[in-house]
């Protein structure tokens, strides 16, 4: 036991449940990850790189660890998970919330809090990530932290390839957060289209959805409201279309409030509905900030816009056309 270290979670497992304090909660998030640093295996984390993928880049474990600190992030997924587990308790009384827990990093950081509010028999972590670094880390942390009880296994693999591994594994909750904003870069949509099926029937998959839509924002212009152009593609357990989602494909339409003879930028936005009433809404977050995708449109360039991205794909990948 680490009396510190266990000091900062309660202080954070406080603000994150009973505050709204953001200030509040950013101090106490900060402190408990320089209490996680300090107890970490750091050589070994700081030896590990990115992992490449078809389906996106798996961070680094140090990337990983410091997701704690994009704090909107980090109290909502939370939050998110508290209520998903509370909804499966009351649905399945008596029985233990089994959860499985995709790309944990070195802190297993979304779990962390939650074992403050549970007992031991009544819900069980898998753990994973893709990275020996994080798993061993992570490993450490809830040994140190004394809730080993908690977490009934920790696999390092990746979360891909963990289904026809364990055919005969299901779980009541599936959290993973794999992702940046526009569902670009990382495998969050992969990672969710490949795991969905290890649920119960009537699991939850955390998050519930992630929205992308587009919006025009006129440049040069200051205080005028980007217009919005649509939903162009809706993440849930249930998006089932090609092999983990490889290619996002749509056409928006510009409405008639676009402004003739203005230049617009087009961006990508991001909203994700964690659980229930738990949304990280656009902006609030590294992972719901609106990316730019082309510069310069003109109304005149025509009405439609397409898009066409690979998902967890880069930026540079990003296709759009006005016609
Ligand atoms: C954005 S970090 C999140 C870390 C931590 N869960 C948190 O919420 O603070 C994503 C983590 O997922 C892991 N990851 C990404 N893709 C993965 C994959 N295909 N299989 C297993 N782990 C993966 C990365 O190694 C990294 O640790």
């Amino acid at each position: 036991m680490n009396k510190s270290l266990d000091f900062h979670l309660q202080n954070s497992t406080y603000a994150i449940f009973h505050s709204n304090d953001s200030r509040y909660q950013d101090l106490s998030l900060n402190m408990l990850y320089e209490e996680l640093n300090a107890a970490s295996l750091n050589d070994v984390i700081e030896d590990c790189d990115d992992t490449e993928t078809p389906y996106g880049t798996c961070i680094s474990p140090w990337d990983a660890a410091n997701c704690l600190l994009d704090t909107a992030r980090t109290v909502k997924f939370v939050r998110g998970l508290a209520a998903a587990i509370r909804k499966k308790r009351k649905k399945q009384s008596g029985k233990k919330v089994s959860i499985l827990y995709a790309g944990c990093g070195p802190f297993a950081t979304l779990a962390l809090p939650v074992t403050a509010l549970f007992n031991p028999n009544q819900i069980g972590f898998t753990v994973l990530d893709i990275h020996e670094a994080s798993i061993k880390n992570a490993q450490r942390i809830v040994e140190i932290m004394n809730i080993s009880a908690y977490f009934d296994d920790f696999v390092c693999q990746n979360a891909l390839d963990y289904p026809s591994a364990n055919q005969d594994k299901k779980f009541d909750i599936i959290i993973t957060e794999t992702m940046t904003a526009g569902l670009l870069n990382e495998p969050q949509a992969a990672i969710t289209t490949a795991l969905s099926d290890m649920l119960e029937p009537d699991g939850i998959f955390v998050p519930e959805q992630i929205i992308i839509g587009v919006k025009l924002k006129a440049e040069k212009i200051l205080n005028q409201p980007a217009i919005p152009l649509g939903t162009i593609f809706l993440l849930t357990k249930d998006t089932k279309p090609d092999k983990y989602i490889p290619l996002l494909k749509a056409n928006t339409k510009t409405p008639p409030t676009a402004e003739d003879g203005l230049e617009y930028g087009i961006m990508l936005t991001t909203q994700i509905k964690i659980f229930g009433p738990h949304i990280l809404q656009e902006g609030e977050s590294a992972i719901t900030m609106h990316v730019p995708i082309k510069k310069t449109y003109k109304k005149e360039d025509g009405s439609q816009i397409r898009i066409a991205y690979p998902l967890g794909g880069g930026i540079n990948e990003v296709r759009v056309k006005a016609f």
